[in-house]
């Protein structure tokens, strides 16, 4: 039997939102089915029209703000982006007592903890499916699929414009800004696509899944951003001959003294799941404590996977709606006063192997100078190139593979080495991750 239906507010109608409107629309005796309740769209809050999407003769303000104050909205999905006006919407939406869905990342990492709370006061919910890994329901994962766990770590490849670059680069020698247009043009980039290749958007997504993970508030300030405007064909290269993949992840790990949360490129074993995950495809590789290791695989950006994400929450209200808020599930998986405040570990003390790469003079001494200072810190090398000059050349590429060693002591040998009168120029570094399970 159907219960009354459920009435939805939609503001922005870019990729996102027109594409949540026309498979709600495409899917909606599906849709209903589930939630058991018709989720109608009765009112979109859009600047301007999108052609991608016929509206019908469905209401349209173009002030947003009048679909968080209609008195016929129950939820209200924002989809507009950005953190100031995102914000106010989002707040005006939850004082007029409408439960909120968003896509919105960096709203949920920078402002998470202030709008659940809020959430809270008023009784209704926040739900963000869509704002990490795109169509890849991670966060239902990590919140109920994985709740008898304790998890230890997770790593991702959680931005498909970084991961489509990477590819591209890799398979077919393109060249960065070329990809980075293509992604654009696909609608996979963010607004400002520093975003991504920065590492802020995996850095936001990173935070949610920590907290979601550990039970702890969102600390996005705390997470080590590192991009990948910096990776020369060079090491892509160097790292396949070594039997790596280099990929962007994001990393949230607990150590013993607290929480890691990094981003940064990263060396991972070919035959690893995730070295396999290619273009704008993004995966999580999860470890939990009793069912081990678990990947989840997907689209993490694009129209209709992202609006795959929104609909799953919708459906959630929509039953939630029907059941009463006696069966809602927290905002990040875990009661409020049972949030753990973790200490993020500084990043000196973070234990990873390492890939260096130094250009060297090819004379007798320089190789047994830098495995002395590799010695003196600690480092125990696990492999080493060297590679032949070319015709003319009197520096060669030397290339370290080192096993775990804290990043402080890393970057006293690095200090050190390209001290050296030998070693010319910066050394290239990038960390490795095994990812055993
Ligand atoms: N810019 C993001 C990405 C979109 O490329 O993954 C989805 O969050």
């Amino acid at each position: 039997m159907s219960l009354k239906p459920v009435k939805i507010g939609i503001c922005g109608l870019g990729t996102v939102g027109s594409g949540t409107f026309n498979v709600l629309a495409r899917n909606a005796d599906q849709v209903e089915a589930r939630a058991q309740a018709a989720l109608q769209v009765v009112h979109l809050g859009a600047r301007r029209d999108n052609p991608a999407c016929e509206v019908g003769d469905t209401r349209v303000s173009r002030d947003i703000f009048e679909v968080a104050r209609d008195p016929e909205v129950d939820i209200l999905v924002e989809l507009i982006g950005g953190t100031t006006t995102a914000r106010e919407l989002t707040e005006e939406a939850i004082r007029n007592g409408k439960h909120v869905v968003t896509a919105n990342k960096a709203l949920i990492a920078e402002f998470g903890n202030e709008i659940f709370a809020l959430a809270d006061q008023h009784d209704v919910a926040v739900r963000y499916e869509a704002a990490v890994a795109g169509g890849i329901p991670i966060i239902k994962a990590l919140r109920e699929g994985l709740a008898g766990n304790r998890i230890e770590w997770l790593a991702g490849i959680i931005n498909g414009t970084g991961n489509f670059i990477l590819s591209e680069m890799r398979d077919k020698g393109r060249d960065f800004a070329d990809v980075l247009a293509e992604a654009q043009a696909l609608g996979y980039a963010e607004a400002d696509p520093t975003f991504d290749v920065e590492g802020i958007d995996a850095a936001h997504k990173l935070v949610i899944l920590a907290s979601l993970a550990f039970g702890m508030p969102l600390k996005f300030s705390s997470v080590y951003t590192e991009g990948i405007t910096r990776l020369t064909p060079q090491d892509v290269e160097y790292a396949e001959e070594l039997g790596y993949r280099i990929k962007h992840l994001g990393v949230a790990k607990q150590n013993g003294q607290g929480v890691e949360l990094r981003v940064h490129p990263t060396l991972i074993p070919e035959k690893r799941l995730l070295a396999n995950v290619n273009g704008v495809k993004n995966a999580v590789l999860v470890e939990g404590d009793a069912v081990g290791p678990t990947l989840y695989y997907g689209a993490g950006a694009g129209a209709e996977p992202t609006a795959s994400a929104v609909i799953a929450d919708l459906v959630d209200l929509a039953r939630e709606l029907a059941a009463g808020q006696a069966c809602r599930v927290p905002s990040l998986g875990f009661s409020r006063d049972s949030l753990k405040d973790l200490q993020v570990v500084p990043m000196e003390q973070v234990r990873t192997p390492w890939y260096l790469r130094m250009e060297a003079e090819d004379k007798p001494g320089v190789l047994s100078a830098v495995a002395s200072i590799f010695s003196e810190q600690g480092i125990s090398i696990e492999a080493l190139i060297q590679k032949a000059p070319e015709e003319g050349e009197t520096r060669v590429p030397l290339i370290v593979l080192t096993n775990g060693a804290a990043q402080g002591c890393v970057d006293n040998a690095v200090r050190a080495i390209e001290a050296l009168d030998n070693i010319a120029g910066d050394i290239a570094r990038i960390r490795v991750e095994v990812l055993d399970g």
